[in-house]
């Protein structure tokens, strides 16, 4: 009796596949999800209905923010097509910037080239093209919007009278109409905190010994120039007396019509470490896709049973690095792509930044390069497109309407893993002729590794500043 060879392929196929298992440790299935095309389309519009976030709460001790993409805010009709492909142009700007400025702090050399990036006082070298997420809090008695982000510490808005703002929705804030509002003086500890902490040695220049000066200049010839000052900050039904923030006087940049930036960083300046009595140095947001109409929420407290989480709450600690104190750093133990584990020397070694305000993850050269073997060999049979500015691996996907994408998973210290989400493993700024991976590498083997805002979509991140740890879950971003 003769074998059938057709009945007897797929038997013959599992032993391979078994025996493939085998080989490979046991545990490395490709894993892969479907993926409609079109869900990378953005959805054109948004045409401003004013620029206040109407939801906020207070629940059990924290406060939840509505938190949008700032395009919200746009006095104009936005060409999302213009404004991705330029996005990845100020993302790399704003990466070299932040790498020049570790650089400088690690070495605690300055050399020449990068001595106009050490000028930035207290911002990260932030491109503002690339912070996204805004949220509207309460100052006094006004509401205003402010763009979130984790890489600076000063929260600071336009203020009456403004020698030079740049045009925002809503009215400027306005000190004279608050009774609760005081400027700090040059002699007060805040100032000279500010001096110590961000190098703004000119905040009491003058001899007139009344305010004191901040500036903020960011990479892309943005500033604020402005006095501190203290002034009730609320949000959900919660006030925090004498918040410390800047007053900005003389004010350039392409902001896009919110009325400035709250500081999220490290620092004793930013706003979590100045209500942390009230909120215990505990903040968290889960990011929105940039769609018209998503919204995401910022969580202020450490209050887990708010969350909308699909997945338990996994917490890594951050690694504790003297020289970049500003920064949430964490130790990225392994990388995985359609399950499979990529090898790398650099894992567990040194650490890689989290940061609300880079777009596409960055990755050492060497590492990259293998993710992207990797990826290639799973994601094959597709024509391959152009490189898109810092994206290197493209596709042509004009009409092909669902792929299989590999699931991209970033492993941490503590068995902590960030799946990240469909929506974050490729990107596509017109249509489905040029659709990227959207991560990128480096230029240099020793800069430092940052897992940006992309790649953190609908996921809740929470940032445990007092207790230096990091938690990440799956959560469907909305408003909660
Ligand atoms: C860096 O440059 C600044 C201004 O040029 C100078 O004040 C400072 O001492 C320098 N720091 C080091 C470590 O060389
Ligand atoms: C600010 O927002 C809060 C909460 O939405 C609202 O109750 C209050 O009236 C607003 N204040 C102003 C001046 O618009
Ligand atoms: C602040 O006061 C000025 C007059 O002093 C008034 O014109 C302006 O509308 C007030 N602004 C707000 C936000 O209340
Ligand atoms: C700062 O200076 C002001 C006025 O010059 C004075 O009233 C105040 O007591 C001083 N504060 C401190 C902390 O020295
Ligand atoms: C702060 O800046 C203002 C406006 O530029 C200036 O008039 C004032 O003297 C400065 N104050 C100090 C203490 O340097
Ligand atoms: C709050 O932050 C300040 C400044 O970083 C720090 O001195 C203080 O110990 C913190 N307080 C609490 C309760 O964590
Ligand atoms: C903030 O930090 C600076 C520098 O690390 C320190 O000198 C200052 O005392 C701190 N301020 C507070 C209020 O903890
Ligand atoms: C925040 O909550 C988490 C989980 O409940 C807990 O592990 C952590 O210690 C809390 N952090 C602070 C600063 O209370
Ligand atoms: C990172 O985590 C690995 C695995 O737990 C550990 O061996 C290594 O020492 C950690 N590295 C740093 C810089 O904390
Ligand atoms: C993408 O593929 C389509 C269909 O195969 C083709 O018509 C088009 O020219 C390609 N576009 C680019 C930019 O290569």
């Amino acid at each position: 009796m003769a074998f059938n060879i057709a009945t007897m392929l797929p038997f013959f196929l599992s032993f391979v596949f078994l025996y493939f298992i085998i080989a490979n440790g046991g545990c490395e299935l490709e894993q892969k999800k479907m993926f409609k095309v079109q869900m990378l389309q953005r959805n054109h519009q948004f045409g401003s209905k004013g620029c206040i976030l109407p939801e906020s709460r207070k629940e059990k001790g924290a406060i939840v923010l509505e938190m949008k993409d700032r395009g919200y805010c746009s006095e104009r009709k936005i060409n999302w097509n213009r404004k991705l492909q330029k996005q990845l142009i100020f993302d790399d700007l704003r990466v070299r910037s932040m790498q020049n400025r570790i650089r400088a702090k690690v070495s605690g050399h300055n050399s020449s080239e990068q001595s106009s990036e050490i000028q930035i006082p207290l911002a990260s070298g932030i491109n503002l093209e690339t912070l996204n997420y805004i949220v509207t809090i309460g100052l006094g008695n006004q509401n205003m919007t402010v763009i979130i982000d984790t890489g600076s510490d000063l929260t600071w808005v336009q203020c009456d009278p403004c020698m030079s703002c740049y045009s925002q929705q809503g009215p400027v804030f306005n000190p004279s109409n608050s009774s609760s509002y005081n400027s700090l003086l040059c002699n007060s500890s805040t100032c000279q905190n500010l001096q110590f902490t961000t190098g703004n040695t000119e905040a009491c220049e003058s001899n007139n010994p009344s305010s004191c000066n901040h500036t903020v200049s960011y990479g892309d010839g943005s500033f604020t120039d402005g006095e501190l000052g203290v002034e009730h900050l609320s949000f959900g039904g919660i006030s925090v007396s004498n918040f410390v923030f800047g007053c900005g006087r003389n004010n350039k940049g392409l902001f896009g019509g919110v009325s400035g930036i709250m500081g999220l960083g490290r620092s004793n300046l930013s706003m979590i470490s100045q209500t942390n009595t009230t909120f215990g140095g505990v903040f968290s947001y889960c990011l929105p896709t940039t769609d018209s109409g998503a919204s995401g929420s910022l969580v202020i407290g450490n209050e887990s049973s708010l969350f909308k989480n699909l997945t338990p709450i996994a917490y890594t600690s951050m690694v504790s690095n003297p020289q970049l104190s500003n920064f949430y750093v964490l130790n990225l133990t392994g990388i995985d792509v359609g399950g499979v584990a990529i090898q790398d020397t650099s894992f567990g070694n040194g650490g890689i930044l989290i940061d609300s305000g880079t777009v596409i993850t960055r990755l050492a050269p060497s590492l990259y390069n293998a993710l992207k073997a990797e990826f290639l060999k799973q994601f094959s049979g597709y024509p391959i497109a152009p490189a898109l500015s810092i994206l290197d691996t493209c596709f042509n996907l004009t009409g092909i309407e669902e792929v299989s994408i590999p699931t991209l998973s970033m492993h941490f210290e503590n068995n902590v893993d960030l799946n990240v989400d469909a929506v974050g493993i490729l990107y596509m700024p017109k249509d489905g002729s040029q659709v990227c991976l959207a991560l990128a590498s480096l230029s240099d083997e020793n800069d430092m590794a940052i897992i940006g805002n992309y790649q953190q979509r609908n996921q809740r991140v929470i940032y445990d500043a007092k207790q230096s740890k990091i938690g990440f879950a799956r959560e469907d971003c909305s408003f909660i």
